[in-house]
């Protein structure tokens, strides 16, 4: 049994410990939610006398209270939130040593890609990028020195779905810690620590916090020890996020589950407009049977997203930025995961610290248009997408 899945004696499904999962009222005055404790530093009544509570770089109630909440919705034992994705990236990367190997998807969030080589490459870490629809071409990568597997499923931007379970077994069978970007699935579809993973880490900015108003990060494993070395590097590195952060994304996480079954509903509508649409050449979307890895998405996810990719016929950059131009209930913006609908250009804006080259090898391509599905009525999303395109 993990922790904080427990409430008396009922154990909580996950709807329910979106709202409870490790979370008490507060104990000053029984607050229901968490007091934003903006404070940096707590009283002492002797050296060493303090009621847990120190300085807020090392530890802060109300990033508690959301830490226990992640280490919850995600059935781990430990949560670790900071100050933005990447800065939960750049704490497991500094798990390692210099000489080892990472082995990464090829395909994957641009910033994620940017950490790796333009950061970690210089401190002698070795970065693998494989395409990993098909877990054996990760096993030709692994040698004495591979420490780490990355996977993000569904990737960005090209949906492509990675097998968890099956990685996890090979990353078991050579004793390499497997992480998982659950982003762009979220808990409420997809579990990777109940899959085998390690590590799971969320850009906690999108569909966790849910309303495009606060940056933050997010780890959660199961292991004691892995969960000390992660919060020392939390501590002695300290990119941690501050308190009102964390009680607007603890507070994003109580209608996780609310917003997720409308975002996969109008997910499913839009995809499906697009790949019936006479000007639409190519439609990513993990939920089409057609996706080569559908049957894996069908397995590992409770449904299939509101994320969803799409190349306009004969796949010409001009038409690709006309439609994201005209577009107006879909606003053209960075991010992902609130409540509004976004359109992005990946090309030009969430992957362009990746070279053009290796890039397109992943289909990545100039006339690439990215979606972010909201919440909104699916007929008005649609009817945006009809004037856009037409
Ligand atoms: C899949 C994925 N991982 C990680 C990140 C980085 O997170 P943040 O922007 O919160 O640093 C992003 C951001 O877009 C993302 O989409």
């Amino acid at each position: 049994m993990y922790r904080n899945l427990v409430m008396g004696k009922i154990q909580l499904k996950f709807n329910s410990r979106t709202i409870h999962g490790g979370q008490a009222p507060d104990e000053a005055y029984g607050a229901v939610m968490p007091p934003i404790y903006q404070t940096s530093t707590y009283a002492q009544s002797t050296p060493g006398g303090h009621k847990g509570y120190e300085y807020s770089r090392s530890a802060n109630p109300t990033r508690t209270a959301l830490e226990n909440s992640l280490a919850s919705i995600e059935n781990g034992n430990y949560g670790l939130a900071f100050g933005s994705g990447l800065a939960a990236i750049d704490a497991v990367i500094k798990l390692l040593s210099p000489g080892d190997e990472v082995i990464s998807t090829s395909d994957l969030y641009g910033g994620s890609y940017r950490i790796f080589k333009k950061i970690f490459e210089k401190f002698g870490i070795v970065f693998h990028f494989v395409g990993m629809q098909d877990t054996g071409e990760i096993a030709k990568h692994i040698s004495s020195k591979t420490k780490l597997i990355w996977v993000e499923t569904p990737t960005n931007p090209m949906m492509n779905i990675i097998d968890i379970m099956s990685v996890s077994q090979l990353a078991r069978k050579h004793r390499i810690l497997l992480a998982v970007d659950n982003t762009f699935a979220t808990p409420y579809l997809q579990l990777p620590l109940d899959l085998g993973a390690d590590i799971v880490m969320h850009s906690a900015t999108k569909y966790l916090g849910g309303h495009s108003d606060v940056v933050l990060g997010a780890l959660v494993v199961r292991d004691k020890e892995l969960a000390d070395q992660l919060y020392f590097i939390q501590n002695a590195s300290g990119a941690v996020c501050g308190p009102m952060d964390s009680f607007l994304v603890l507070r994003g996480i109580k209608t996780l589950h609310v917003r997720m079954q409308r975002h996969c509903e109008n997910g499913r509508a839009v995809a499906e407009y697009l790949v019936n649409h006479p000007k639409i050449e190519k439609v990513f979307w993990p939920g089409f049977p057609e996706h080569p890895n559908h049957e894996v998405a069908k397995s590992q996810m409770k449904d299939f997203g509101g994320m969803i990719s799409f190349v306009p016929k004969g796949g010409n950059y001009q038409d690709a930025i006309k439609i994201v131009e005209k577009l107006q209930l879909f606003t053209l913006a960075e991010s992902l995961g609130g409540v509004e609908s976004l359109a992005g250009h990946p090309a030009s804006m969430t992957h362009a610290s990746i070279p053009k080259e290796e890039r397109e090898k992943s289909g990545v391509v100039d006339a690439l248009i990215r979606l972010s599905v909201g919440i909104e009525d699916k007929e008005d999303l649609i009817e945006d997408l009809r004037q856009a395109i037409e």
